[in-house]
C-alpha cells in the first residue's frame, strides 16, 4: 500500500479530546516495560543527573508513565500542538500522584525546531523516546535529523510506531476492529495514521543509507515497529 501522509500536528480540539479520553494504557505500559528491559540489558540506570525527552508527547500519557517509572529523573514532553500541550498540563495538574510528576514539564515546539543547546537541554539527553510520532512526520529525514541532533554518545533512543499494513483491505480490517472499542473520530484518525505509517523496509533502509546503522529497527508483533539504539 502506498503511503498517504497525514498532517503532522494534531491541532483540532475534537481530535485532541478524543485522543486524550481514549484508554491506551495497555500499549503504554508495554512500551515502558520494553524501554525498562532494554536499559536493564544495557546496564543503564537513570537517576537525578539524567534527562528523558518524549517527542510528540500528545496529552502526556507516555511522559507521565516515564516520570512515574523514573521519579528522580527530569522528563520533558515536547509537542508542536498547543492544544495537546494544554491537555498534557491539565492532566498533570489533576493527577493524584503529583509527587511523582514534579520533575515532569512540557514544551510546545515542533520537533524540527528543537536545538540541543536551547531551553531544555542544559544537560545531555539520556533517553530519547517517542510513541506514535514517526508516521506524522512527512519526511523521514526530518525525524532522523532531529534525533541525530538531539543525541549524544550517552543517548539511548527508543521510538515506537505503527507499521503500515500491506494493503487497503488490512487497513480497513484494523479500522473495523478499532470501532469495537473507540469512537468514530479516533478510528478515522487511526485509519489515516495506518496509511501514513512507514514500513519496516522504509525505516531500515533509511538508517542503512544515512549512516545510522547503529540504530536498529525491529517489528514488534504485526502492528508495530521499534527504532532503538544509539545514534
Ligand atoms: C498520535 S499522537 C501520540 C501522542 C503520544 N506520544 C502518545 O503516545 O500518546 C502524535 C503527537 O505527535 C505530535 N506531532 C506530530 N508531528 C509533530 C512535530 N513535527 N513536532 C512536534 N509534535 C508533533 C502531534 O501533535 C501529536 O500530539
Amino acid at each position: 500500500m502506498e503511503r498517504i501522509p497525514e498532517p503532522e500536528l494534531m491541532e483540532e480540539k475534537k481530535q485532541v479530546i478524543s485522543y486524550d479520553e481514549a484508554d491506551f494504557s495497555e500499549g503504554e505500559i508495554n512500551l515502558i516495560n520494553q524501554i525498562d528491559h532494554y536499559l536493564l540489558r544495557k546496564n543503564i540506570s537513570l537517576g537525578e543527573e539524567d534527562l528523558i525527552v518524549d517527542l510528540g508527547c500528545g496529552p502526556g500519557n507516555i511522559s507521565e508513565k516515564l516520570a512515574i517509572k523514573w521519579p528522580n529523573t527530569e522528563v520533558v514532553g515536547i509537542d508542536g500542538s498547543k492544544e495537546m500541550i494544554l491537555r498534557a498540563e491539565h492532566n498533570k495538574n489533576i493527577s493524584t500522584i503529583q509527587k511523582k510528576l514534579k520533575k515532569l514539564r512540557y514544551v510546545c515546539s515542533d520537533i524540527k525546531d528543537i536545538k540541543s543547546n536551547n531551553f531544555l537541554l542544559k544537560k545531555r539527553i539520556s533517553l530519547l523516546v517517542s510513541n506514535s510520532l514517526i508516521h506524522h512526520i512527512t519526511n523521514l529525514e526530518d525525524f532522523f535529523k532531529t534525533i541525530r541532533s538531539l543525541s549524544s554518545n550517552i543517548t539511548v533512543n527508543f521510538h515506537k510506531d505503527l507499521k503500515r499494513p500491506l494493503d487497503e483491505k488490512s487497513a480497513l480490517e484494523l479500522k473495523i476492529q478499532c470501532e469495537t472499542k473507540y469512537n468514530e473520530i479516533l478510528c478515522n484518525d487511526y485509519y489515516a495514521s495506518l496509511r501514513a505509517s512507514y514500513t519496516f523496509n522504509e525505516l531500515k533502509n533509511f538508517t542503512l543509507e544515512n549512516d545510522l546503522s547503529s540504530l536498529d529497527v525491529y517489528e514488534d508483533g504485526d502492528k508495530y515497529l521499534i527504532v532503538y539504539g544509539n545514534v
